[in-house]
């Protein structure tokens, strides 16, 4: 915090071989700590931290990381944003209401900032690779300590170290592209029973509408190696539930961020062998990922579900819409009927399992036809779930530059597709009504006493009485009552 340190760190990193990660962060992570120390001596207490996060499992899953890291330092966790001593908003850019979001939480941080001037706000995340976006922040957010985005945000300990060390009111450092993999640093898992795993980073398809190659990158996987290792590790840790992250799955192993034996040996790895290969890892119980892209979903893959029960019966298969010709303006790369032949592909070779999708409503250039040819996929596939978005423009997407939709037309197409994917998904849903399901438990209920919430395989939440000892491990539950998008039953003793 004073000079000393600033001296401290320039001597130990420049006297010496500069450090390679992870130990770069390790070091940062142990002079962070030093200043936690004194800050306890000082109030008596450790410092608190809140990481709110936006958006996907990806941003989930980089939380998670955050959060091991501030740990790490010595930081304690806040219940509540506004009682943390240094709030860290991971955001979302993906559509335009999640950068309104930010902006609404600094506002409301803006007062506690004046009144208490040693509190500390964090940003990182997608938002933060849009340079217009950190002006704004540079210029107007002047409460913010220390920007970073997607492919530094492992720095979070030397970033921190920097503003509080050193002159720097605000701490600016964002990569337009990943400079290195760094593997093996802290984190705090939210759920000791599951976990996410990346799997790739960034994505190649430039989808007309989608901001996240800009703000992710390119495709990068990691190896196997890195990968399985891992898992085993998290198994060893008790997790019994794996999800594999990456934005097109279904690319995996294309390009790959390290040499490794195993590609050396097999250049054509590819992601159901990685599945498989999960599989094998005995103590796991449950794996599952996201997101295939429908032009990429192979057969080999379906096959290597069929043959392994430890896959989730649940495809997340997002359309985005129904209509040939708009798929083509989203450059998505399948027609309606390259998508519907895919749907009747799985289904006849795993008959249980459940779909689940995106839907985009307003692209530009939509018709009425188009909506139609949309909601004809939705009765077609019959999805257990649909997410449904009204389409957002994006700047410095193709799609931005094309003539746009009155918002009035829009929601009112909205909201009539949103009614079609109601009816059907809750019909579709209250399939398995009076059926026993395998249920990983997560949580206590928070709405009602004494009861527990669970998962099945298909992603479909189960409420149901229960002992909290119970959290973190399968048990059958007789499915009672469907509720549209949940259902309401009872352990089944007899199973
Ligand atoms: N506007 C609205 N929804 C979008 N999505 C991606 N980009 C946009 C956008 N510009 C949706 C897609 C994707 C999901 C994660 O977010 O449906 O599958
Ligand atoms: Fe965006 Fe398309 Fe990539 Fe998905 S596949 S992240 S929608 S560009």
């Amino acid at each position: 915090m004073n000079t000393n340190d600033t001296h401290i760190l320039n001597n130990t990193i420049m006297s010496s071989a500069p450090l390679e990660e992870p130990a770069r962060q390790e070091f940062f992570m142990e002079k962070c700590h030093e200043l936690v120390e004194d800050y306890m001596i000082r109030k008596g207490k450790a410092p608190s931290f809140f990481v709110a996060t936006f958006g996907c499992q990806m941003n989930a899953h980089d939380s998670e990381k955050l959060i091991g890291i501030l740990e790490r330092i010595g930081y304690t966790e806040a219940e509540k944003e506004v009682d943390a001593d240094f709030v860290i908003f991971n955001t979302c850019t993906v559509r335009e209401n999640a950068n309104q979001k930010l902006y609404g939480h600094l506002g409301a941080l803006k007062k506690k900032k004046q009144q208490s001037p040693d509190m500390l706000i964090g940003i990182c995340g997608c938002m933060m690779q849009q340079p217009e976006t950190v002006e704004v922040i540079r210029d107007k957010y002047k409460i913010v300590d220390i920007v970073f985005g997607t492919f530094n945000f492992y720095k979070l300990a030397e970033l921190l170290y920097r503003r509080l060390s050193g002159d720097e009111k605000q701490v600016i450092e964002v990569l337009s592209a990943p400079e290195k993999n760094v593997e093996n640093l802290p984190e705090k898992r939210k759920y000791a029973f599951k976990s996410g795993v990346n799997i790739m980073y960034g994505c190649n398809n430039f989808c007309t509408y989608c901001i996240v190659p800009y703000v992710r990158g390119r495709e990068r996987s990691r190896t196997p190696e890195d990968i399985l290792c891992e898992i085993k590790r998290l198994v060893s840790e008790g997790c019994v539930e794996i999800m594999l992250l990456g934005q097109n799955v279904n690319s995996y192993g294309i390009n790959y961020l390290d040499e490794s034996e195993t590609i050396n040996e097999n250049p054509d790895y590819d992601f159901p062998d990685l599945l498989e290969d999960v599989c094998k890892i005995e103590g796991l119980k449950r794996v599952r990922f996201m997101t295939s892209h429908p032009k990429d979903l192979s057969d080999k893959l379906i096959d290597v579900i069929v043959r392994n029960p430890k896959v989730a019966r649940h495809i997340h298969l997002p359309v985005q819409s129904g209509s040939t010709a708009i798929l083509k303006a989203m450059n998505r790369r399948y027609t309606k009927e390259d998508y519907l032949a895919l749907v009747d592909k799985i289904r006849a070779k795993l008959p249980d399992v459940s779909l689940t999708t995106d839907i985009m409503i307003g692209f530009p250039g939509e018709t009425e036809e188009d909506i139609q040819d949309t909601i004809d996929v939705i009765n077609y596939a019959k999805y257990d779930q649909a997410f449904t978005f009204i389409y957002s423009i994006r700047t410095g997407t193709p799609a931005a530059k094309m003539e746009q939709l009155p918002e009035e037309l829009v929601n009112e197409r909205f909201n009539r597709v949103l009614e079609v994917v109601r009816e059907s998904c809750s019909e579709v849903s209250a399939r398995f009504e009076g059926c026993t399901k395998e249920v990983l438990v997560e949580t206590e209920n928070d709405h009602m006493d004494g009861y527990l919430t669970g998962r099945m395989d298909n992603n479909i939440l189960v409420h149901f009485p229960g002992d909290k000892s119970l959290i973190g491990s399968f048990v059958n539950v007789k499915l009672n009552e469907a509720k549209g998008f949940y259902y309401l039953g009872e352990i089944d003793e007899f199973q």
